[in-house]
This record gives structure tokens, sequence and C-alpha cells, in this order.
């Protein structure tokens, strides 16, 4: 045990646990709604950044999972970490610089603000404690799922309104990738 109460080993073990966090709530949020939305513009090129994207998801969960069975003093939890960085590093430049031009350049200002509106409603509610045990290890259980749907409902819902009523101001539905603020958005949901 002496090697745990080490201060570089104990906070290595604190940077992947919020790491571990972080990564859940983005794959989640993406996989429920952002890359069903893109998948749905039914190009090759979407339907095919969509693919790669879930891929290096998978990757990242399989390593999130092999590191947390392991003891922070472990000869390959360091070398694991690394590894789960340098994919996520990768993952993020390719979402950065080929998917989320793609969704700019597809969806329209509102449909935009309604997939940020989306994205942001379920990382708030996975962040503040809706990540549960079943979630953390990607097991599928009903009542969550039900629970989940209905929050999601719910979150929409709210966006719906707000978009109503910024119609009734203006907004020109036909406008397209002029949206800074918008586009940033779902963006940020995800960073
Ligand atoms: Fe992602």
């Amino acid at each position: 045990m002496s090697h745990l109460s080490d201060r570089s080993t104990a906070k290595r073990a604190q940077l992947f646990d919020e790491l571990k966090t972080e990564l859940q709530v983005h794959t989640k949020i993406e996989e429920e709604i952002f890359y069903p939305a893109v998948r749905a513009l039914r190009s090759k090129d979407a339907r095919e950044l969509v693919i790669e994207a879930n891929e290096e998801h998978a990757i990242a969960k399989s390593l999130i999972k092999q590191i947390s069975e392991l003891e922070p003093d472990d000869e390959t939890y360091k070398a694991k970490c690394k590894v789960l960085m340098d994919v996520v590093l990768h993952h993020a430049k390719e979402e950065e610089k080929h998917m989320f031009p793609e969704a700019r350049a597809s969806f329209s200002t509102d449909e935009l603000k309604e997939l940020g509106a989306k994205l942001e409603a379920r990382k708030e509610y996975l962040m503040s404690g809706g990540l549960g045990e079943s979630d953390s290890a990607e097991m599928d259980d009903e009542d969550e799922t039900e629970k989940d749907e209905a929050d999601i409902e719910a979150g929409t819902r709210g966006v719906e309104v707000e978009l109503e009523e910024e119609r009734g101001d203006g907004v020109d539905d036909e406008e397209r990738g002029d949206g800074a603020d918008d586009e940033g958005t779902y963006e940020r949901a995800m960073s």
C-alpha cells in the first residue's frame, strides 16, 4: 500500500477518475443525441464519420474499463492512461476537423440550436449525478433507460418552447451557418 500513498500515483488515479466521468458523459450524449442526428443526414461522409467515431468511443470505453479494474500502481496503469489520452486527442481532433464542419454545413441554425440545447440538458443531468452505476458499467437497465428517455423528452419540450418563442422574434428559418453562438452550443456541450 505504500505505493498508493505516493503523491504522483494518487494524482494519476484522481486525474483518471475525472477523465473517466468526462468521457462517459461525452460518449453517452453523442451516441444518444448527436451521432444519430448526423447519421440521419444520410450522406456517405456523415455515415462514415459516425462509424469511425463510434469505433473510437468503443476503444476509449474499453481502456476506461481496463484501467478502472487496475490498481494505480500497476505497471500498465500509466501506459494505458497514455494510450487512452492518445485515442481521446485523436478523436477530439477528428470531430473538430470533420464531424462538426459536416454538422454546421448540413443543419439549419435552428436545428443546431436545438441539438445544442438537447446535448447541454443531457450533459447537465449526467454530470449532476445522472451517470448512475448502470451507465458506468455500460449495462442496459430498462428502468434507467425509461427514466433517461423521459428526461430527454422533458428537456426537448423545453427547447421547443424556446424555439417557438424565438421564431416570433423574427428568426429566419432559412438561415444557415451564420449564428456563431448557436453553432458553438453543441460543441461546448461536448467539450
Ligand atoms: Fe466523441
